[in-house]
């Protein structure tokens, strides 16, 4: 069995704010210890980051997310205690770390080592690199549960985000016909995801466009994974969204422009969806979803990565020395797929094996 130390580097968030001024190094923090029978402590190879990373650093108060806490929650790695779990020790495995065991334990996946209970891992795609599969578990489960609504043809807003990347390539291994949208520049891939139809929002704001072009048979669902805070595209819904279709928001996200435009934007949004079709408001159902961790769900999605119906896409990698430039990428808003910190270098393209 691997030796298992007492300390470990873990990137630690201080205080609250963006990660450039509130992460730091801690080369000595300690090894989490499994609690009980069932928790799987994890060498971890490499951490995915999420854009609820750096949103909950900067925004969230201590009172809700108290610090010092280590950010980020998908993982993948090395079993290196088993504890009693259905895993053994050197079990390569994929894992999304929940918001109750991150809140609790002060835990993350910026780190060397984390223990997290069985039913929070899967084991790893064969085919996929320990960096490529770290990827998978917070944007693919909100793609697979956005499609339980069993929708027949849909639109993806934000065709080139993590989320509709996942989405636009499971609604088409489910035979759905899908409209996708990203910037002009990343037509070719989103089209080589599968979409059937592209629209360019740097040319004319989607609901322009398909308020103009509707769609025969109109969507059974539109999914703003670009998560805008312009009600724009659901105040138009009408024109382009069945009346028994819908509307899912992966969440709007209204910083970025001041407090004050932040609060003018969700109060604007608030009204265009909670607004009652009787009262002027729009007649087409509306719900923001918020991903569930499911032990069943992450392995579905490794059995797709798995069979190729779903191919993980990253966008860079970084050295876990280089956590600030990779935030600093994802921040930039204009990632196509993955930012990946590899806390173990790949070696050859491929993360060093074993724990
Ligand atoms: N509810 C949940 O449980 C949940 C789960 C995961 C993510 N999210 C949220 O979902 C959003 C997307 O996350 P992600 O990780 O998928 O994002 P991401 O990969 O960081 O998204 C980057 C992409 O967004 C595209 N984009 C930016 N503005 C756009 C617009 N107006 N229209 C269309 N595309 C646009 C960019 O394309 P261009 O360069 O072409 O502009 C870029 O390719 C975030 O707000 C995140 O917090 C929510």
């Amino acid at each position: 069995m691997t030796s298992i130390p007492q300390t470990q580097t873990a990137w630690v968030a201080t205080t609250r704010g963006p990660p450039s001024k509130v992460l730091q190094v801690n080369q000595d923090y300690p090894v989490p210890t499994p609690t009980k029978s069932g928790d799987v402590l994890v060498k971890i190879h490499a951490a995915a980051l999420n854009p609820a990373g750096w949103k909950i650093m900067t925004i969230a108060p201590n009172f809700v997310w108290e610090r010092p806490y280590i950010p980020e929650v998908d993982v993948s790695g090395v079993v290196v205690d088993a504890n009693e779990s259905q895993f053994s020790n050197g079990d390569q495995v994929v894992g999304l770390i929940s918001t109750a065991v991150q809140r609790s334990t002060h835990q993350g996946a910026l780190s060397q080592y984390v223990f997290l209970p069985a039913s929070q891992l899967v084991l790893k795609p064969s085919n996929q690199s320990f960096s490529s599969a770290a990827g998978i578990p917070t944007v693919g489960q909100t793609a697979l549960q956005a499609l339980r609504t069993t929708p027949k043809t849909i639109f993806v807003n934000g065709g080139s985000t993590s989320v509709g990347i996942y989405t636009i390539q499971i609604a088409k291994s489910m035979g759905l016909r899908v409209v996708a949208s990203a910037s002009g520049r990343n037509e070719a891939f989103v089209r080589g995801l599968g979409a059937d139809e592209f629209i360019d929002y740097t040319t004319e704001p989607p609901h322009v466009y398909l308020t103009r072009n509707s769609p025969t048979p109109l969507f059974s669902l539109v999914l703003d994974a670009a998560a805008l805070i312009d009600p724009s595209l659901y105040r138009h819904s009408e024109g382009f969204i069945d009346k028994s279709g819908m509307f899912i928001s992966v969440g709007p996200w209204p910083f970025g422009r001041g407090w004050k435009a932040g609060l003018l934007g969700t109060m604007k949004y608030l009204w265009a969806v909670l607004q009652p079709g009787w009262a002027g408001g729009v007649k087409r159902s509306w719900k923001m979803i918020t991903v569930t961790r499911r032990q069943a769900d992450l392995q579905k999605l490794c059995e797709m990565v798995e069979a190729g119906t779903v191919r993980p896409v990253t966008d860079s990698t970084y050295d876990f020395n280089d956590v600030l430039d990779a935030y600093n990428q994802l921040m930039g808003g204009h990632v196509v797929g993955k930012v990946v910190v590899n806390v173990i270098p790949e070696r050859g393209g491929q993360e060093g094996e074993g724990g």
